[in-house]
């Protein structure tokens, strides 16, 4: 049965006022069992490891990544040296965390003599921490290794979304982690520059040589872990020196936490927010002395009470998460721009393939329109006009990466599952 809306009802009363709407009654007492048997509907490729973004992000493509890599652009000196580390590198971050964080060292630390030496808190198996080691060793720094070489300690259920838990990258048969590591790296030309530190990062003591930080990696999942971390090494990070925290966009949401209570109170002088540079996937680069408030520099003529007014204006409206965001790191990395590229093309001809049922085409057409997404928001203009919704826009395109990364908690009830090992 239909009635008549009331003229007075909702947004439009106004301008509408004597028309009658005809609107359809709801019956609230004929109500639907909800039954939610349909668990994951069908149209994602049961296997995506071959399209975006996996092609991009998976472990299992980093050789053919890395044997294009000239033709992607990187220079034959860092495929070796991607190369050589490959196989003791988590993913993410490798290989884009990597080649990213290394342009940043080159051409904002090196070329801007920006003092201090390098570390990693939260080094796994290592790969990481021996390529950055290297690197520091060309421009005469040193490196900071640190882990429990024990895996992860146990989380704070209040602060860490159910997700890792305590043990989770301790190593398989319980080997000995460290002297796995110290003999990985004998034959890696590092002695004379890596000190390696087994404790857990509440307890470090950071050696004295290592009195200031132009670059340091915090790989740790855990709220605590982020958080200790930044107590121990903020303080010695030189001002244009940075701090890279990966898993920051981890559904676990603990490093997220920490770097939002962080910053909250110790980040910036005056209080500012962060300016966070995002490094997929789940990364973000902290530039110390660099906050999402951009001042304008004084003129000349101002008055001395005027200059100490600071004036100038956010990088851009406030993420819907309420951080702010800037995207310039990823989308001045042509490499990786050239890589998305060539994963809408393989999905564009997948999609184009004879003979696919209707299930096979939708999968393969989420997958060309979420790299074709990515791509035009890679391509975007940094300078161009910004949004608080980019972040879900650069968010939106990796859905397939979220999901499957959960995997180790689909289909275990609570708590209950094997710790992630590290198979040395
Ligand atoms: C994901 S793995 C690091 C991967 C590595 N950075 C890479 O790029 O391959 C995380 C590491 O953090 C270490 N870790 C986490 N929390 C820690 C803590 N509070 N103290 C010491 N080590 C910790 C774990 O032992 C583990 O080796």
């Amino acid at each position: 049965m239909a009635r008549p809306v009331p003229s007075s009802a909702g947004y439009g009363a106004k301008s509408s006022a004597a028309k009658e709407v005809q609107v359809r009654e709801v019956d609230v007492e004929r109500v639907e069992v909800i039954n939610e048997l349909y668990i994951q509907p069908p149209h994602r490729l049961s296997k995506p490891h071959q399209y975006f973004p996996f092609d991009i992000f998976s472990g299992r493509l980093h050789k053919q990544l890395l044997d294009r890599g000239e033709t992607l652009g990187l220079t034959p000196h860092l495929v070796e040296e991607l190369q050589y580390v490959r196989d003791h590198c988590m993913t993410p971050p490798f290989p884009w965390g990597q080649i990213i964080y290394r342009s940043f060292v080159l051409g904002n630390i090196i070329q801007q003599d920006i003092p201090g030496h390098f570390a990693e808190l939260g080094i796994g198996q290592g790969g990481t921490s021996i390529f950055f080691a290297r690197l520091a060793k060309m421009y005469g720094r040193k490196f900071l290794a640190v882990d429990s070489f024990e895996g992860l300690p146990e989380p704070d259920m209040t602060k860490d979304n159910h997700y890792f838990v305590q043990g989770d990258y301790r190593p398989k048969n319980e080997v000995d982690q460290l002297q796995c590591f110290m003999d990985y790296m004998k034959d890696k030309d590092i002695e004379d520059t890596l000190t390696v530190k087994k404790c857990f990062f509440k307890d470090l003591d950071i050696p004295d040589e290592f009195d200031k930080f132009a670059f340091v990696h915090l790989d740790s999942d855990l709220y605590d872990s982020v958080y200790d971390s930044l107590e121990k090494v903020w303080d010695r990070v030189a001002d244009g020196g940075c701090v890279a925290v990966d898993d920051f966009f981890h559904h676990a949401q603990g490093p997220a936490r920490a770097v939002a209570d962080f910053f909250r109170t110790r980040g910036n002088p005056n209080g500012e927010p962060p300016l966070l540079y995002v490094v997929p996937t789940y990364a973000i680069v902290i530039v110390k002395g660099r906050s999402a408030f951009i001042e304008r520099p004084p003129n000349g003529s101002s008055s001395s009470s005027s200059a100490q007014r600071r004036s100038g204006s956010m990088h851009g409206p406030r993420a819907l998460d309420g951080n702010y965001y800037s995207f310039k790191m990823v989308r001045s990395c042509q490499p990786f721009i050239r890589a998305v590229e060539e994963s809408v093309r393989s999905a564009t001809a997948a999609s184009q393939a004879p003979n696919l049922d209707e299930v096979q085409q939708q999968a393969i057409n989420r997958a060309r329109i979420n790299a074709e997404a990515f791509l035009s928001f890679l391509k975007y203009p940094d300078n161009a006009a910004r949004s608080g919704s980019d972040i879900l826009r650069y968010l939106w395109p990796l859905e397939d990466q979220w999901d499957i990364s959960q995997g180790t908690l689909n289909g275990m009830a609570g708590v209950a599952r094997n710790t992630i090992e590290i198979g040395i």
